[in-house]
């Protein structure tokens, strides 16, 4: 069955139209996990998850994995709004010893990097032995870091998202479908 979705949300005071669909979503998440499986088996690779936009990816991209994992999360602030802050708030630290281990840093959207390019640093610090980063959405002209990502689900244009983890102060993670800021 062809699936369209019409219809546009109001969260707040704006209004959010249709971006992608839980299909493209669907085949972006199999993408990431089908790499991983290839890269990642046998490593017994430890997801770190950034709460909280991430939860759906994770859940969804969990259950694709399929080589003896373990997964823990973080949570970092740095979004007000429509924009990041450019300030991180690391709300929960890790932990897990990380040391040797392969881990897989998972974010729901890669914006401007600042989240990430904190975090990578704490961590580096443990001693892993591989730090790979997986996003599901990334937009690569608002991207201000250098640092390697090695599984992107999708690249989209730099316009403020919502849905399937993703907010707006607080409102639309619960959509199944990713929808784009109209106004
Ligand atoms: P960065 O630190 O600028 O890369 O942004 C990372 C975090 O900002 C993501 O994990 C999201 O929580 C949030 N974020 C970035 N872009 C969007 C968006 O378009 N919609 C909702 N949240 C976003
Ligand atoms: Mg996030």
């Amino acid at each position: 069955m062809q699936e369209t979705i019409t219809k546009t949300v109001q969260l707040h005071d704006k209004k959010f139209a249709p971006h992608i669909s839980a299909t493209e979503i669907e085949k972006a998440v199999v993408r990431v996990a089908t790499k991983i499986n290839t890269d990642l088996a046998g490593k017994n690779p430890l997801f770190v998850c950034v709460l909280n936009g991430v939860f759906l990816f994770a859940a969804d991209l969990l259950r694709k994995i399929e080589t003896p994992c373990e997964i823990s999360f973080v949570k970092v602030s740095s979004y007000e709004g429509t924009a990041s802050s450019g300030e991180v708030k690391t709300q929960i630290g890790l932990k897990e010893d990380i040391k040797g281990r392969t881990i897989v840093l998972v974010e729901d959207i890669i914006d401007s990097g600042n989240t990430i390019a904190k975090l990578l640093p704490i961590l580096e610090s443990q001693q892993p032995a591989a730090i790979k980063i997986a996003t599901l959405l990334f937009k690569p002209s608002a991207f201000k870091r250098d640092f390697k990502i090695d599984y992107i689900g999708l690249e989209i244009p730099n316009d403020f998202v919502v849905g399937y983890g993703l907010d707006y102060n607080g409102l639309g993670r619960n959509l199944p479908e990713i929808y784009k800021i109209t106004e």
